[in-house]
């Protein structure tokens, strides 16, 4: 299962990124507005300054709502850099530029997803990637993790190869859900990544042992 972060703060991506398990960044215009990015210049800059710091796909999400804005905007965040993925609402219009980038070979991501019936359009229109929110689903009180079953159940029927993203992950308990359901990507902030380092077993553990060496090598 690949680890991308769902973060526009370069400090947490570069951290993740030295843990050695990063293999991709997603954003959105909220998280870049959350570190104060704005401005046609610096929002372009920002996804390249994320692109030299990672190694895997940065998704740059389109504003436009329309086809001709998306395919131009999306056109343009293409050429920033060869790793940036085109995130694009799931809308008419959307789905629409899905199948333009697609067929002209430039990946996309479909976001903002919450049925089976929207992930199977998506796969249709021969998206890499679907965006499934589970958390946000969560907490309207229905089952985020089920939808990630569903739409694996439905790609596996007819071996879509669009990658299931599971998105709007809050904790570590959803990485391990998305990881036995199959998701074929989570992403989430540091803390819900870095959380599933924690076992007081092995802080115990670990003092334990050092402990030890240190009376035996008085
Ligand atoms: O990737 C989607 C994500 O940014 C939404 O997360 O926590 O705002 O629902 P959240």
């Amino acid at each position: 299962m690949k680890f991308f972060i769902d973060t526009a703060n370069l400090a947490q991506i570069k951290e993740a990124q030295e843990m050695g398990i990063l293999d991709g960044v997603t954003t959105n215009p909220s998280l870049m507005a959350k570190e104060g990015i704005s401005g046609k210049d610096n929002v372009l800059k920002h996804y390249v300054d994320i692109c030299n710091i990672s190694d895997g796909d940065v998704s740059a999400e389109v504003i436009a709502t329309d086809f001709d804005g998306m395919v131009r905007e999306g056109e343009e965040l293409a050429e920033l850099h060869e790793r940036i993925v085109v995130k694009l609402p799931m809308t008419k219009e959307g789905v629409k530029a899905a199948k333009y980038f697609s067929e002209r070979g430039i990946k996309t991501n479909v976001t903002l997803v919450f049925s089976a019936g929207q992930a199977l359009l998506a796969a249709k229109a021969g998206a890499t990637y679907v965006s499934p929110f589970i958390g946000r689903l969560d907490d309207i009180s229905t089952d985020g993790l089920q939808l990630i079953e569903d739409i694996r159940l439905i790609y596996d029927n007819y071996g879509y190869e669009t990658e299931i993203l599971a998105a709007s992950v809050r904790h570590p308990m959803h990485i391990i859900n998305c990881a036995k359901i199959g998701a074929d990507v989570i992403t989430g902030p540091l803390s819900a990544i870095a959380g599933l380092l924690k076992h007081p077993l092995t802080d115990l553990g670990l003092a334990q042992f050092l402990a030890d060496h240190a009376k035996a090598n008085q």
